[in-house]
């Protein structure tokens, strides 16, 4: 098969171009916005392109069986849900022409019965425009994926040990599944393998139900060793809360606060056909804590290792 990955240089479509080179031997093309940036992890093809640009990023999907969807567009100022909403309908255009047969789009969890953050409708409009084209759409929604470069995890990360005290929303009390990134890829690759797959949604998540409390807490444990003091209080608004963590984190404000706008609805799986369909032993929350902040370790550490002129630090 021919397979296209789209957000190649991102926390998801990084890890899915490693792992189908390595567990298949289907040709992969990767969609980058600056092909000179890239490194290529082994034998891809490299088309550089835009999907908000029509006319410049086309010729990735030509002989594509397969393309998997993993941009968003919250890493920009203005109004995220515009830009992701044109950039979807570009790729449905493209991949129509092309004759693409299926699409995967990551998106994310969330009962269309609650009034969804903008975030989270901004993901399902998406999911709508991708569905609107010839190709099947295979949707994966999943919460927070745990993983070393996951901006949500991120967040969870630095507000667990940066605070030793937390004056929280009432937020902190809805319950979230999340997923550590091995489980997504897994779940990604099992999906282009089966063709019975396509035009299904699907809710994926890992085995334990937390409360963002409970995240918080679990998390600060492996990291730092302690609990931090967190006090829920019933007057602090969305946009509060945004500003208050765009203080104490490092994750772009265009990126947090729909994020953090997000985390007011329930994010957990209602619907386990996919995990009834592929036989995957799940990765628990602490375990893949702990995989994130060891990668993540050993990342700074290379960073920070003096280089020897013409030696790579791999
Ligand atoms: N991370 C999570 O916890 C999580 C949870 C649920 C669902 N998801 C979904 O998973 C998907 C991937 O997320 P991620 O965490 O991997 O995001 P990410 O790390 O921020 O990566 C986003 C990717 O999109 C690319 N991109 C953005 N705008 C583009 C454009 N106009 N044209 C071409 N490429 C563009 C970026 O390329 P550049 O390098 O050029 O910027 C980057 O490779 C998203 O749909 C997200 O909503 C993520």
């Amino acid at each position: 098969m021919d397979v296209l990955v789209t957000g190649a240089t991102g926390f998801v479509g990084k890890r899915l171009v490693d792992a189908v080179l390595a567990s298949t031997d289907h040709d992969v093309t990767v969609l980058v916005r600056d092909a000179d940036a890239y490194e290529p992890p082994g034998d891809v093809t490299v088309v550089e392109g835009d999907v908000l640009e029509p006319g410049r990023f086309e010729t990735g999907l030509e002989d594509v069986d397969v393309a998997f969807y993993l941009i968003h567009a919250m890493d920009a100022s203005g109004d995220f849900a515009a830009r992701d909403r044109r950039a979807a309908r570009n790729f449905e255009r493209a991949a129509t022409a092309a004759g693409v047969e299926r699409i995967v789009y990551l998106s994310g969890l969330g009962s269309d019965a609650d009034e969804l953050s903008s975030h989270l409708a901004s993901r399902r409009e998406v999911e709508a425009i991708l569905a609107d084209g010839t190709a099947a759409v295979t949707v994966l929604r999943a919460a927070i994926i745990v993983g070393d470069g996951s901006a949500s995890f991120r967040l969870i990360h630095q507000l667990a040990t940066r605070l030793p005290v937390m004056v929280t929303p009432q937020w902190i009390h809805t319950p979230c599944q999340p997923i550590a990134i091995d489980d997504v890829v897994a779940y990604c690759l099992a999906v282009l393998e089966r063709p019975e797959t396509a035009g299904e949604t699907y809710e994926i998540g890992g085995p334990d139900v937390l409360t963002y409390r409970e995240m918080l807490t679990k998390t600060a444990e492996i990291a730092n060793g302690r609990r931090p003091l967190i006090v829920p209080v019933p007057v602090l608004s969305p946009r509060l809360s945004a500003y208050w963590v765009g203080l104490v984190t490092d994750v772009p404000k265009e990126l947090a606060y729909p994020l953090i706008g997000g985390v007011r609805n329930p994010v957990v799986v209602t619907d386990d056909r996919l995990a009834r369909l592929v036989d995957l032993e799940l990765t628990p929350f602490e375990t893949a804590v702990r995989r994130a902040l060891d990668t993540e370790s050993k990342r700074g550490d290379r960073t920070a290792a003096p280089t020897q002129p013409g030696r790579n630090v791999e």
